[in-house]
Order: C-alpha cells, then sequence, then structure tokens
C-alpha cells in the first residue's frame, strides 16, 4: 500500500476529494495530513476520517530535518493542495520526483509567489485571458516552476467574477486531482 501524506493550509476541499476516492482503493491511501496552520478546516476533515495529522512550524519546516526523517519512515508520496510555503530543498531531496502541487491556474502563466486564491483569478479576469484552468505539476525548488503533468481548462466568461471563475477551478480540480494522483503514484512505484 502506497503511503500518501496531504499538505494543506485551507479549507481542504480537495484534501477531502483526495482521502475519499483512495478511500476504497487497493493501491494507496492517505496515511498524514500535513499543515502549518492549527487552525486550518482541512485538520478536521482528517480528524473525521481518523487521519494523523501533523503540525509544522516554520523555524523546523526550513530549518529541521527531524519532521524529515519522521516523513520518510511513514510516507511515500506527497501531495500539495493548498499548502502555501515553499518546499525547502531537502524535503524535495528525500522525495525526488515524489512531491505533486495543484494550481489553479494555467502554469507557466499566474504562478509564482503570492499568485494563490483570489489573487490568481483575479490577475487571469483583469488580463483578459478567455481561458484559465487548473495545472497539476511536481515541485521543484521555485514557486511553481516544476514539470507540468497535467492541465485542464475553463472558459472565463466576460463579466465573471474571480468569485464565479474559482468555483468552476474548484470543480476543475476535484474533478481531475484524485485520478492525475493516482496515475502518477501508480507510475512511481511500478
Ligand atoms: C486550490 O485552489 C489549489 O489549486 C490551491 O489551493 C487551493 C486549495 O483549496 N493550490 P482547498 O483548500 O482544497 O479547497
Amino acid at each position: 500500500m502506497i503511503k500518501i501524506a496531504i499538505f494543506a493550509s485551507g479549507t481542504g476541499s480537495n484534501t477531502k476529494k483526495v482521502i475519499e476516492y483512495f478511500g476504497n482503493s487497493p493501491m494507496a491511501k492517505v496515511e498524514l495530513v500535513v499543515s502549518n496552520k492549527p487552525s486550518a478546516g482541512v485538520l478536521q476533515i482528517a480528524k473525521d476520517w481518523h487521519i494523523d495529522t501533523l503540525i509544522i512550524e516554520r523555524e523546523q519546516f526550513y530549518n529541521g530535518d527531524h519532521y524529515i526523517n519522521v516523513l520518510k519512515e511513514k510516507i511515500d508520496f506527497i501531495v500539495l493542495a493548498g499548502f502555501l510555503w515553499k518546499i525547502p530543498s531537502a524535503l524535495i531531496d528525500a522525495f525526488p520526483r515524489k512531491i505533486i502541487n495543484i494550481h489553479p491556474a494555467l502554469l507557466p502563466k499566474y504562478g509564482g509567489k503570492n499568485m494563490f486564491g483570489n489573487n490568481v483569478h483575479e490577475a487571469v479576469i483583469a488580463s483578459g485571458d478567455e481561458v484559465s484552468g487548473i495545472t497539476i505539476h511536481y515541485i521543484d525548488e521555485h514557486y511553481d516552476q516544476g514539470d507540468i503533468i497535467f492541465q485542464a481548462y475553463t472558459n472565463v466568461v466576460r463579466g465573471e467574477s474571480a468569485a464565479m471563475l474559482a468555483k468552476k477551478i474548484h470543480a476543475l480540480e476535484h474533478e481531475h486531482y484524485p485520478k492525475v494522483i493516482e496515475s502518477i503514484v501508480k507510475q512511481s512505484f511500478e
């Protein structure tokens, strides 16, 4: 059984979908939810599913290695779902090609520091782009620059608000992220 850790700091709607999807999988399961925010909604979702949680502090995340050893013992693959801190090289080195992220726009556009949540959708709308979407990609040392695994698209309708666009993007994320994780995890351990 391949063990997945989800790193998330928000409400956790993607985390919930991923946990549900792997609920009956013979191949993989969500073993751990990691967050930097003790008040994050995602932690309640983990508790509801009796999944272990780990709260990580900034100092430990960037300068410690104890948590990396714990992760290496406990899990095989890392999925980011709304985790805003940049991933340190030590963690990338410990899980080479085994950390993926989902971004709510079509990278390489609209990526980088501070490009999260509504900032992204507002930038897409302000640009006049007629298409947006989601990008699932590997993590490397730079924000939102790792190799792209998968993209899906949605039209940006004239006059649409960032909130409306966010809703469509979330629907795309929920539809695709669990399936893409499944295929990448499968490939990574074949
Ligand atoms: C998603 O939109 C994802 O693209 C981004 O963070 C958001 C997390 O949303 N990386 P949720 O907490 O899963 O609802």
